[in-house]
Formats: structure tokens, sequence, C-alpha cells
């Protein structure tokens, strides 16, 4: 008997489910669907952080939401709206201060299937976002009106936290470059700051490559060369629009997964946001969550279940014929599902590719 199965049988994980609010619900009810035909035992918890709550609480974090997480230490996150240039602070910032979830993880590669003007080129690029200070310290001040500071907030034990979070994952997954973006020349303290961290981290890691690259010159290689990127380590902002950029790369928002860690806990979610242009049309692409889920599955110690969900994610791209529209498609956000689904019992090779 297998006591694996035994054991989730009768003790499912339990997982804080957040939908969010835009296409986030779409992409969260699809995801569940697929994580729940894997087989794997899930107890979703699920709680509602949306415009209507925010707006009960005054644009706070609902305590709710931190006691669920604080408790199943694992939550999987659709997005949540922040108004733009007024309102609450972003909950999403929020979140991540308050449980201290300081790595920001996200990995992108090109997905056959998806025509991209890099339909030649392979990408793999792994990026590490510090993901509690910076600029989203949410310190601004109207000194005088007309005139505003935001104060970006480095310092050293985070910055030290993340680049040795950043090259620990380098040296057990084997890869073999890290780029240190920033732009020291001109923010001579705080970028410089950061990227003394690095290279003292680094120095304790000398089968791992160390480059430094200015981010105004990084954003232009990565476009014209991206396939000379293996993981960028990034201080928050540069980090949040970067990720953006290598989206682009690959197809597009719709594909990209993310984690957020912490020491003690763990938030799963995709790099895109709320996407309000088609939210309820029931077009959203759900993979760039399904692929969180899948980093989540493999969190939680379920490897064979997370290769299987990203076999059959990749299969039904491979195939073709079941794709959103961002990515060139016309399926719906639940046949797509459907078709991830119908896959989940395609046997997985063991060598990716054979
Ligand atoms: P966005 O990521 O929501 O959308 C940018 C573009 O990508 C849109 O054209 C959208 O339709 C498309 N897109 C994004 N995800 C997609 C998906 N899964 N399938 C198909 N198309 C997709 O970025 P935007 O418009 O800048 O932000 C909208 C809201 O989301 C803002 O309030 C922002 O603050 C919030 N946001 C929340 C995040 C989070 O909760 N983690 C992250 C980023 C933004």
């Amino acid at each position: 008997m297998n006591l694996r199965w035994a054991y989730h049988e009768y003790v499912p994980y339990q997982v804080t489910l957040i939908p969010g609010d835009g296409i986030g619900p779409e992409v969260a009810d699809a995801t569940a669907r697929a994580v729940d035909s894997t087989g794997v035992a899930i107890d979703w918890e699920r709680v509602e952080l949306n415009g209507e709550v925010l707006r009960a609480s005054g644009g706070e974090i609902p305590q709710y939401v931190l006691d669920s997480i604080e408790r199943t230490r694992v939550g999987l996150k659709g997005p949540v709206t922040t108004p733009i240039a007024g309102g609450h602070q972003s909950v999403n910032v929020q979140l991540r201060k308050r449980l201290e979830l300081f790595a920001n993880f996200r990995p992108v590669r090109s997905f056959a299937g998806i025509k991209t003007r890099y339909r030649d080129v392979h990408i793999d690029i792994v990026m590490f976002r510090e993901n509690t200070e910076d600029l989203y310290a949410g310190l601004e001040h109207e000194v005088v009106k007309d005139v505003v500071t935001s104060l970006k907030v480095i310092t050293r034990v985070a910055s030290l936290r993340i680049a040795r979070y950043a090259f620990e994952y380098a040296r057990r997954e084997g890869r073999r470059k890290i780029h240190a973006i920033h732009k020291a020349n001109i923010m001579k303290l705080g970028d410089g700051l950061f990227l003394r961290c690095c290279r003292e981290t680094a120095r304790d890691y000398p089968e791992i490559e160390y480059k430094e690259m200015i981010v105004d010159n990084a954003a232009m290689q990565l476009v014209m060369r991206p396939e000379t990127f293996d993981t960028l380590l990034m201080p928050n902002l540069y980090g949040d629009i970067v990720s953006d950029l290598v989206a682009g790369l690959v197809g597009g928002l719709g594909i990209v997964p993310g984690a957020n860690f912490g020491e003690r806990h763990a938030v799963f979610e995709a790099v895109h946001g709320s996407a309000p242009d088609i939210a309820g049309k029931g077009i959203a692409n759900p993979t760039a969550l399904m692929q969180s889920a899948a980093l989540m599955l493999t969190y939680l110690g379920e490897t064979e279940a997370a290769r299987r969900l990203q076999f059959a994610i990749e299969w039904v791209y491979a195939e073709g014929r079941h794709l959103t529209p961002d990515v060139g498609g016309s399926a719906s956000t639940a046949e797509f599902t459907d078709a991830v689904i119908g896959r989940l019992t395609t046997t997985v090779p063991s060598q990716p590719g054979t």
C-alpha cells in the first residue's frame, strides 16, 4: 500500500486560495480545478481579497487573510487591483512585507507552440527580486505643494538575504551565471550597497560566474540577446519592470509564473495583474497561475504531480489547438483548462524532451 496516498486521503494539504479580483477568480478557479485533477488532496481555504473587501477595510489587508496564511503557510494567489495615483497602498506589497516574503522568484522559459519574435532562441532565465524594500517602502511625502519625495530604502540585511537566496538556488539547480542588475552609477549609495552585498555573497560561490549590469543596458541586452542570460538578481523596482520585459520575450504575461518565499511562508502567484481589459470575458490565460501551482506542488513535496501538471500544460501548447487569445489561439479559459486536465494522465518522459 502506498502510504503517501493513505496520508493524503486522510490529511489533505491546507492551502490558502486568494482568487483576488479582475481575471483573478477566473484563473484561480481554473488552476484549483487543474491541481485537484492531479489527485493531490488539497483543502483550499478560500479567502476574499478584492476591491469590495478593501473598501470595507480602508485599504488595509484584512487580518483573516494574514491569519489564514499564518496557519496554512502556503498561499495560491490571484492578482489584486491597486488604484493608480491615489487610494490605498498595494495589498500585494503589504502582504509581502507583513509575511516577510522577501524572495520573489520568477522562472521564464521559451514555450513550444507560442509564436514569438524569439522562436529560434532558447530562453531560460530565472529572476530573483528583493520583495520588501526599495521604492516599495511606501515612504512618500509632499515636502511643500508640488514637491514630492519618494524614499528608496536599501538595507544590508535585505540585500544579503536575497543575494544568498539566489546564489543558493543557483548552486542547487546547477545554474551557471548570475547578473546583479543595478543603477549604482547614479544611486551610488543605495544601489552601491546592494551591489556590495551581491559581490560579498558571490565570493562564497566560486563555481557560479558573477556579473553586474546597469539596468538600462540590461533592458537592451535582454531584448537583443536573451539567450546569454541565466539568473538575474535585482532590487525590488528593477525586478518588477524587468520581469514584465522578460515575460514579453516568451509570449507575454499570460505565461509567466512566480512565487514569494519567506522563512516560514510561501505565496505562489503569477507575474501578471488583474487585467481589467479582459476581466469577465472568460478568455484569461490561466497558464501563469497553473505554472505557479506547479511550483507550489514542488514546494509541498509533490514533485511527481508538479511534473505531470507542467508536462500537461506544455503538451497543450505543443499541440496548439486549445490556446487562449493572448497567445494566438481562440480558446476560452475553460477550454484550455479542460485540455490540460485531459492531458494529466499522459505519462511524463523521465528525461525532459525525450
Ligand atoms: P496586467 O498584468 O493586469 O495586464 C497587462 C496586459 O497583459 C493587459 O493587456 C492584459 O490583458 C494582459 N494580461 C495579463 N494577464 C493576462 C492573462 N492571464 N491572460 C491574458 N492576458 C493577460 O497589468 P496592468 O494592466 O498594468 O495592471 C492592472 C492591475 O493589476 C493594476 O491595478 C495593478 O496594480 C494590478 N497588479 C496586480 C498584481 C498582483 O496582484 N500581483 C501584479 C501586477 C499588477
